[in-house]
């Protein structure tokens, strides 16, 4: 059907007897490629069928195709397949410049980021849940645009509920008010609930997993031990020495080789470095011209799941390597500790060594469990800001040229030394840098590394958007949709500006409450590695930026993997100038 009308539109428009209808067919700017696409949707039979037509710059017919959908929801979602559909079909065409043209107004209203539309687009209906509908197939890859594109047109909050019979209900939301009630106000009606420790059960009992009283004395550990001078100097020494010994050699060899490589994969082998030195004072050296086998970073990335999918046996198999890692780790200390004479000498230079002798912590699994996610929460976090960072500022010279005017002030009084003459920033230094912070903040409001929080409702609740949550349902708390609605973030909300969080002088960042910019948590769970977090990104950023032009390879797709920390689904691929001192 969608296909028929399409190719109808296009044989009429390229009639010789044709006039120009207002809004009519266009030709895409030169260079680009438009994709026309249309769906039609059966309400009694939830299907739809779609068509999508790809034409150049001279409206010449380059490919089209269309398909059936055995489940659709509603009409948005019925265009956001047609959309999808001829993403693909562009894709198996070669067409990178894309301009596409769709003509559901409450799909191309929430494109264009209109928000809390005054007509909400339709509700899904039995939206999909993992287990329950064919249409979670479709969806599935795609949860955090689904739910964007959802809460946009429905004031920020939408219900669903799951197949008959099951009772399972669920309330989306990224609205600020129902965001500080259920962090803040009222947190202790909203635990995590039994699916979330099911999800993360690598995290057994520890502070990640557990609510109310059971995290107090965990929480409060924690935040001393992350909150010691001693800690975060030598997190910040390390940080600063794997840059420089570590990081700019390789990153000038493959500026001198001209080598493309996988960015994403380099701040990962950086941060397990980094994450490994912090907590055991071990460096596995993964960051190495050589790029050796990362069997433990891999089994990191398979715990994380999505939404409890992923393959039993390979997630065992990763439980596995992952354990006997941390074993050795603590068993390497129990050695060491015999050795050393002076225990003030060890304490406080790693984080396990605030844990060791802790009657709190004397439970093997517990203090492994413990460890495991302090090592999640150090590595993948800031691994993925840094890969969408450079990203962004490949994007966008402007902001680098900004970020370059801050740092010039401190390069300038100190020359170039040592091979390749670079310069290095110390933490110290670039602490109350402020555009190249908001830079990291607006990094973070656009793709936060924990996308998607999930919480359990104690007993019945009122919302202050209204809404009414019933003891058990699930709440879903889409970070990656609060950062992208109109009514939060304003009309360019999807724009990459960190202009909007400075001050009207430029010399202060402006305050942003918690439940408004919700990457870090809120509330008593907030994250208490915040700091740390921020001043491992700058001395990263600032160093690279300053010795090295970063350049994304053009034509790659660029889109988040499905899976509860916002990776690239692909990498990123780049290439590297070493910039003239
Ligand atoms: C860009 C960097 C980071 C971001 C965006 C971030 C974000 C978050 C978020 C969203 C949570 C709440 C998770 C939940 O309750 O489900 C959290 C908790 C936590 N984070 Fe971070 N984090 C970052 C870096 C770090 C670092 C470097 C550390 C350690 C040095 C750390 C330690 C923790 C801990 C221990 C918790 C648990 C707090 C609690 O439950 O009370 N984080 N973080």
């Amino acid at each position: 059907m969608g296909i028929i009308a399409l190719t109808y539109n296009f044989v009429n428009a390229s009639s010789s007897k044709a006039s120009m209808k207002k809004g009519g067919w266009k030709c895409p700017p030169r260079g680009f490629v438009k994709l026309n696409v249309d769906a039609s949707f059966d309400l009694d039979l939830l299907k739809g069928t779609m068509g999508a037509v790809l034409r150049d710059d001279k409206g010449r017919f380059i490919a089209g195709g269309n398909g059936k959908t055995d489940y659709c929801a509603d009409v948005i979602m019925a265009e956001a397949l047609a959309v999808k559909f001829g993403l693909n079909l562009a894709q198996r065409a070669g067409c990178n410049h894309l301009i596409i043209n769709s003509d559901n107004l409450e799909y191309s209203s929430y494109r264009r980021s209109r928000s809390r539309s005054k007509n909400p687009a339709a509700l899904p209906i039995n939206w999909p849940i993992i287990h329950m509908f064919p249409s979670l197939l479709v969806n599935v890859h795609n949860l955090l645009d689904y739910f964007t594109l959802v809460l946009a047109g429905n004031g920020h909050n939408f219900r669903a509920h799951g197949p008959p019979g099951t009772g399972m209900r669920f309330f989306v939301t990224c609205d600020p008010a129902n965001i500080r009630h259920i962090f803040t106000t009222n947190y202790t009606n909203f635990p995590k609930g039994t699916e979330f420790v099911a999800i993360f059960d690598i995290m057994g009992d520890s502070l990640f997993n557990v609510d109310g009283a059971r995290a107090l004395r965990p929480r409060v550990k924690i935040h001393t031990v992350l909150s010691s001078p001693r800690l975060v100097a030598s997190m910040e020494a390390c940080c600063r020495d794997k840059v420089v010994n570590n990081l700019l050699p390789l990153f000038c060899h493959m500026a001198s080789t001209n080598a493309l490589f996988d960015m994403q994969e380099l701040m990962s082998r950086f941060m397990f470095d980094l994450a490994t030195t912090a907590l055991f004072s071990v460096d596995p050296g993964l960051l190495s011209i050589d790029m050796p086998s990362m069997d433990i970073a891999v089994a990191m990335d398979t715990v994380m799941r999505w939404l409890n999918i992923g393959p039993e046996r390979m997630l065992g198999a990763a439980h596995t390597v992952l354990r006997v890692f941390v074993a050795k780790m603590i068993e390497r200390r129990n050695i060491d500790k015999v050795h050393v004479s002076n225990d003030e000498e060890q304490e406080g230079v790693d984080i396990l060594s605030s844990y060791i002798n802790d009657p709190d912590f004397a439970d093997y699994d517990f203090l492994c469990a413990g460890l495991i996610g302090l090592m999640l929460a150090l590595r993948d976090t800031v691994r993925t800001t840094l890969t969408w960072i450079f990203y962004n500022l490949a994007q966008n010279p402007d902001i680098v040229a900004t970020i370059r005017n801050e740092l010039l002030p401190i390069a300038l009084q100190k020359a170039p030394t040592g091979a390749g003459a670079m310069v290095i920033f110390e933490p110290e230094e670039i602490k109350s840098l402020v555009y190249l912070r908001a830079t990291l903040y607006e990094t973070l409001r656009l793709y936060p590394p924990a996308p998607l929080e999930r919480k359990t409702v104690a007993t019945e609740d009122i919302m202050p958007s209204g809404h009414k949550v019933h003891a058990g349902d699930t709440v879903f708390v889409s970070i990656y949709s609060m950062g992208r609605m109109r009514d939060v973030w304003g009309e360019n909300c999807l724009d990459y500006n960190p202009h909007r969080w400075l001050s009207k002088d430029g010399n202060t960042l402006r305050y942003v409450p918690s439940h408004k910019f919700l990457s870090f948590n809120s509330g008593p769970r907030i994250c208490p590695g915040k700091d740390i977090a921020v001043m491992q990104m700058k001395i990263i950023i600032a160093t690279v930026l300053w010795n090295f032009d970063v350049e994304v390879l053009e034509g790659q797709s660029i889109r988040p993997k499905s899976s509860c920390i916002l990776q690239m689904e692909n990498g990123l691929i780049v290439k590297l100038k070493k910039r003239q001192a």
